[in-house]
């Protein structure tokens, strides 16, 4: 098995706080991954290590056997890694198309001359692009004529289902979700998930999930990484994780401590 991303003894410190701790992590290619943990145990700050909006102050972070530590993030999506955002960023006055499209720049060699003189070969590019786009919104389950509708108008359960489209726009290798299915209905959930394995079955695509919703972990993930305070805890399939000591200990211990919060 070939390992498309490996993370070793990555430590991100925010201040005195160590927000990563010493994390080892691989995942191998074309699997389907989650990390879960407490709220606050450090997995979106994992995520933004690895896709470069931070730098960690230890350890080495390798994408398809090559470094990536320092690579600007516009570079790392270049090399094939992509994502979504916790909190939805998607620009809220743009059209649905025009938010895909801009996933699509990595990829669309248009330089600014050929934008200023729209050369024959840059309107091709966009026709392409766009078109590209367009098969990209349906492809995620989102109807037809949705393009042209500004991004803000949609509802929330769409707005994450564009943001993957956007994503894909980049042609990555590697997807990392993260908490893609926070604010969706039973239903919505349900559908979302079938869209997560066919990004790995039909298109190939590596994926790694941050997510909450045990259900939907444990029904996808082949491997489960923990974390809890920054550190990993423990790692296996789901039914090793699922009945792992430390794991039981560290969601009922932050249960128990944000009750206790809850009634002061
Ligand atoms: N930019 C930042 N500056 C300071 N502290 C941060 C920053 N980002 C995250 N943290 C802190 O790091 C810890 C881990 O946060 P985060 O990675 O968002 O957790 P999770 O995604 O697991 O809920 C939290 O204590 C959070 O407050
Ligand atoms: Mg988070």
């Amino acid at each position: 098995m070939s390992v498309i991303l490996e993370l070793t003894k990555v430590t991100k410190r925010f201040g005195g706080l160590v927000a990563v701790n010493a994390v080892d992590l691989r995942i191998e290619t074309g699997s389907i991954s989650s990390v879960i943990g407490p709220n606050g145990a450090g997995k979106t700050t994992i995520f933004n290590t690895i896709t470069g909006i931070y730098k960690p102050e230890e350890g080495d972070i390798r994408f398809d056997g090559q470094t990536i530590v320092g690579m600007r993030p516009d570079r790392i999506t270049a090399q094939g890694m992509c994502r979504t955002f916790q909190n939805i960023r998607l620009f809220h006055n743009m059209t649905v198309l025009e938010n895909i499209l801009v996933g699509a720049h990595t990829r669309t060699p248009s330089t600014a001359w050929g934008a200023v003189l729209r050369t024959r070969h840059f309107k091709q590019a966009e026709e392409e692009a766009r078109q590209e786009a367009q098969r990209l919104l349906l492809y995620v389950g989102l109807p037809r004529g949705l393009g042209d509708q500004l991004a803000r108008n949609l509802p929330y359960g769409q707005q994450r289902r564009v943001e993957i489209a956007r994503a894909l726009a980049s042609k990555p290798k590697l997807i990392l979700l993260d908490e893609p299915t926070a604010g969706m209905n039973p239903q919505e959930t349900e559908s979302a998930t079938r869209l997560f394995r066919k990004l790995r079955d039909d298109l190939g695509i590596t994926v790694v999930l941050i997510e909450h919703d045990m259900k939907v972990v444990m029904g996808i993930s082949e491997r489960i990484s923990v974390i809890d305070y920054g550190q990993k805890i423990a790692e296996g399939t789901p039914a090793e994780v699922r009945k792992d000591q430390r794991v039981i200990e560290a969601y009922l211990g932050r249960h128990a401590e944000s009750t206790t919060i809850s009634m002061h």
